[in-house]
């Protein structure tokens, strides 16, 4: 993109995110998925750090959460109701902890970690302040920005898991957690306190709700979330009553003359407290030594969160020991002290680079988008099946278009939208090829179906043949490749040919059955260790017709003998030819030349011209090239001693027959010392090699006065 193309695109991106974040955040409705509108920010915030020249004021990045709305009495908080950093991944936690570390011992990089951590599920509702003066609720609130919030004391009052009155907990009880009850009791008796946590919706009471609402004809509630904060952020208490919301307390902060002040050590014992003193809290949160219990934690979550009767998005990990809390303090809108360490995103925008067409075992043309590579579900996405032209239509889908892409669970990826105030005016249309990309026939569609197909019925079948025919054993010999899952992949969309197989990636194979992560590297591993082939190998891979592994290795003989090559230049290593000087020197290839290799017939030396010749097979080679397959040309013993042979580079056509060695192995022979047999004589010929009862081949020979060797003078130079 150009500077100004940057600049065009934060802008969009700002106007996309507003609209979206005023709808979600003001008027509680959800115009995109939380997920999604995650990956907008981070884009407009990764492009804000490379260019802060175009950062302002405005910017959806710098702020938390939104304003309170008009129709609410404001709420100040007495302390900021913060927001967290995101992290995504093992080392986004791996780095937090670092740069703690730092921040706590800038001198000592050897330090050993003084803290643990307390790690929490990360409700997925809205966040809610309350306030208690000695004891009694006084008043309710939404976060609005972070200062202030929206009075909605009414509301929340409707919530049967928030105390109205602290309960007070007997001495024993206080002891019981380790807690010093009497001075405790003082603050609560004597001062503000306020407990924030989220009030949610549990997925029994939406699913409850959704099937009386659509009885009653009524508008469904699109999300859990969604049905916490359109309940609490609106005029009627009978509402939110009838909505039946829950309140889990995450945070638990005294005053004392109105200064903030710890009357617990760590985390683990605030939340103890906050339970003793009437608050429902998280019976799983718990306390981590080391990361290492973090992620499993995260892990065990992630993988397990369907069982819990409320959603989460994610873990909160806090430092434990509330010590640190203050030493750490705060960047901008968010603490130091802890981190939302998120599940996996299941939505997310990224762009289509790219639409091409499948053709699947029908002959049917599935399109398929080619993505900027977006990491969702646990799953790092490059492709995504586009169905059809109706599904493209209804979508209203271009190339260049940035699109929400979907991936729930272990299902394949989908485009669910386009979001189409961010075009440009670059994007394409997409039309049906008119020919067919794997064999250049015509493309039909076929009466009154969605589809459109290739015209050659066998299309399919010999794309198949000739993808399994270049993994097979004796060709480039890929494990675990075998029919079954050649078929899959083109099935998939993952590959349309031969060349597509070297840009398979991983995180592609996972999506499909019977992959696993072990079985997934294991295939990539051994296609990347067949990056280097044999050039024979090769030319026998490519499954030219009547081509076999001997007329493949004569192919190849010929290919090194017309290329640059130099054998004398053999080091420790083997040779190397790139695929785009292998197509220069085979595409030249005609009748005259392949005819006067022995082993070739005419049948033979015209398909080898043929499989040259053709638009799809050059096409599938170059793509070979750009993938940064290389042929090797091994150093063998033969080729040592074909450099030091005196006979190297010539050329020999024997007539006759031989004595002492049949012409099979003369032929093998003069091979191996780097000369070539041909099967006719010409006046670029060397030499002619007479035996008994020679043909018409040595009066030519005599004409042209070529070298001719008897039996005997042909032994002494083979065996010089
Ligand atoms: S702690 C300074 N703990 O996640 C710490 N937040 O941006 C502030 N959330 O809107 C929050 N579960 O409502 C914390 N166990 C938990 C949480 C939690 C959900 C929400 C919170 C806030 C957002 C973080």
């Amino acid at each position: 993109m150009t500077k100004n193309q940057i600049k065009n695109r934060i802008v969009k991106l700002k106007d996309e995110i507003n609209f979206h974040r005023y709808n979600y955040h003001v008027l509680d409705k959800e115009t995109i998925s939380e997920s999604a509108l995650d990956a907008l920010k981070y884009e407009l915030f990764k492009l804000e750090q490379e260019y802060p020249e175009y950062i302002t004021a405005d910017s959806p990045t710098q702020r938390v959460g939104s304003q309170a709305v008009e129709k609410f009495v404001k709420s100040s908080h007495f302390s900021p109701m913060l927001s967290l950093f995101d992290a995504f991944s093992e080392q986004d936690m791996l780095d937090w902890q670092e740069r703690i570390g730092r921040f706590l011992f800038p001198k000592n990089a050897n330090f050993k970690i003084p803290w643990n951590y307390y790690t929490e599920l990360k409700l997925d509702g809205l966040a809610v302040n309350l306030k208690y003066h000695q004891g009694k609720l006084v008043e309710g609130a939404s976060r609005g920005d972070g200062k202030i919030g929206e009075n909605i004391s009414s509301n929340i009052k409707t919530i049967e898991s928030i105390p109205l009155e602290f309960i007070i907990p007997k001495e024993v009880d206080f002891k019981r957690v380790g807690l010093k009850g009497s001075e405790i009791i003082k603050i609560i008796k004597s001062n503000w306190i306020e407990v924030r946590g989220e009030a949610i919706m549990t997925k029994k009471t939406f699913e409850k709700l959704n099937l009386k609402y659509q009885a009653e004809g009524k508008p469904l509630l699109a999300n859990t979330r969604n049905g916490a904060a359109g309940s609490l952020r609106q005029l009627n208490p009978k509402l939110s009553a009838s909505r039946k919301l829950q309140f889990y307390a995450y945070d638990i902060i005294f005053y004392k003359n109105n200064k903030k002040i710890n009357v617990v050590l760590d985390r683990e014992r605030a939340e103890k407290l906050t339970k003793m003193l009437g608050f429902k809290i998280v019976p799983h949160n718990k306390v981590c030594r080391t990361l290492e219990e973090v992620f499993a934690f995260h892990r065990y979550w992630e993988k397990h969160k369907e069982k819990l009767d409320f959603n989460i998005d994610g873990v909160v990990v806090k430092i434990n020991e509330l010590d640190f809390w203050n030493k750490l303090g705060i960047i901008g809108k968010a603490p130091r002290y802890a981190m939302a360490y998120k599940f996996s995103a299941e939505q997310g925008t990224t762009r289509i680079k790219d639409v091409i067409w499948q053709v699947g075992r029908t002959g049917i043309l599935t399109p398929t988008a080619v993505l900027e590579p977006v990491r969702l579900g646990g799953a790092l996405i490059s492709r995504a099946t586009l169905h059809n032209m109706d599904e493209i239509r209804r979508l209203d889908i271009m190339i260049n278009d940035t699109i929400i892409l979907e991936r729930a669970g272990d299902v394949i990826p989908k485009v669910v939208s386009v979001l189409k105030n961010l075009r440009t005016g670059d994007e394409q249309k997409i039309c049906t090829p008119k020919k067919c990309p794997m064999c250049e026939s015509k493309v039909i569609k076929v009466g009154e179906e969605v589809a459109y197909r290739c015209s050659n019925t066998r299309c399919f079948a010999v794309n198949l043949r000739q993808i399994i025919h270049f993994v097979s054993k004796n060709a480039i010999d890929i494990e675990n490749l075998g029919p079954k899952v050649v078929e899959q992949l083109i099935n998939a969309g993952l590959i349309s040919d031969l060349a597509d197989l070297y840009n398979i990636k991983k995180d592609d194979l996972l999506l499909l059955e019977r992959f696993a992560e072990k079985s997934a590297e294991n295939l990539i591993s051994a296609l990347n260790e067949r990056r280097k082939i044999d050039l024979a190998r090769f030319v026998y891979s490519l499954g030219i017709r009547h081509v076999g592994q001997e007329s493949a290795q004569s192919l190849a003989s010929i290919i090194i003998s017309d290329s640059s090559i130099d054998l004398a230049k053999f080091g420790d290593q083997s040779l190397e030819l790139s695929v785009s000087d292998f197509i220069n020197i085979a595409s030249q290839f005609d009748l005259d030349k392949l005819s006067q290799i022995d082993d070739f017939g005419p049948k033979v030396s015209q398909s080898i011209i043929d499989y040259f010749q053709d638009k799809h097979n050059l096409k599938i080679l170059k793509k070979l090239d750009k993938a940064g397959l290389k042929l090797i040309i091994k150093k063998t013993i033969n080729s040592q001693l074909a450099q030091n042979s005196k006979i190297f580079g010539k050329t020999f056509v024997i007539t006759g027959t031989l004595n002492s060695l049949t012409r099979e192995s003369a032929k093998a022979k003069i091979k191996e010392l780097g000369a070539k047999v041909l099967s006719a004589v010409s006046g670029k010929l060397d030499f002619l090699v007479v035996g008994d009862n020679p043909g018409s081949k040595l009066d030519k020979a005599r004409e042209l006065r070529i070298k001719i060797l008897n039996e005997n003078d042909f032994l002494k130079l083979i065996e010089q």
